[in-house]
């Protein structure tokens, strides 16, 4: 079974409640362009900032990339209302420095990976028509695209986990770890290794 892509010079990792301070920190430094891409509109700091503590009380299951143990991007695998059960929609935000190096690609095959080891069986995503990279990548993840108006919903069946993809996500989370080694990252604060 193939390891999960990584993205060149970053560490991919669960996110946390201890992590809150930081999501809300990258939310806030996403221009105004990756904003509209994201939210399909404009937003405020004051909209991120609650949305970034939403995230900690809903059932999100969230990976951040972390290059040079800054968080410079995020993967959010949300469930959806009682109505579609079982079912989650994906979303990302990869600071505009960061973008087009390979991280968006990494975190989707993260959060596609989480969605099927939860028993999630639709994997939602939506964005912006014009949102060409993003479709590209839903497309290699095997989607199917539909254009509704201005945008396109992609859905995704998942399979069921087996022992061998919960033991690569298990595996994975593992190696981010070792990775970071001495800058492993707790709420933004880079602690030496040991020294907890
Ligand atoms: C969309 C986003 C998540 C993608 O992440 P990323 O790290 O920039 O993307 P990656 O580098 O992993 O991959 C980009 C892919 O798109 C391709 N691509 C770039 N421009 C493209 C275009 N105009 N048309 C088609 N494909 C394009 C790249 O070639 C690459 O594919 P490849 O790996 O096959 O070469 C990121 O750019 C982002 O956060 N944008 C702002 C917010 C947003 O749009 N969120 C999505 C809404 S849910």
């Amino acid at each position: 079974m193939p390891d999960i892509p990584a993205a060149p010079h970053s560490v991919i990792r669960r996110l946390w409640p201890f992590d809150r301070r930081i999501v809300r920190k990258h939310l806030l430094r996403l221009d105004a362009e990756s904003r509209r891409l994201r939210f399909t509109g404009t937003i405020s700091d004051e909209v991120l900032r609650a949305h970034a503590d939403r995230l900690f009380r809903l059932d999100t299951v969230m990976f951040g990339a972390f290059v040079g143990g800054e968080l410079r991007a995020v993967g959010e695998l949300t469930t959806l209302g009682s109505g579609r059960p079982f079912e989650a929609e994906a979303a990302f935000s990869v600071e505009r420095a960061w973008q087009s190096q390979g991280i968006g690609s990494a975190l989707f095959s993260h959060l596609v990976l989480a969605a099927r080891n939860r028993g999630m069986r639709v994997l939602h995503m939506n964005c912006l028509a014009e949102n060409a990279r993003m479709r590209h990548l839903a497309a290699r993840q095997g989607m199917q695209l539909v254009r509704l108006e201005g945008d396109y919903d992609a859905t995704l069946s998942a399979a069921a986990p087996t022992p061998a993809t919960l033991a690569r996500e298990a595996f994975s989370e593992m190696a981010a770890v070792l990775a970071a080694g001495a800058r492993w990252s707790f709420g933004g604060r880079e602690r030496a290794s040991g020294s907890r």
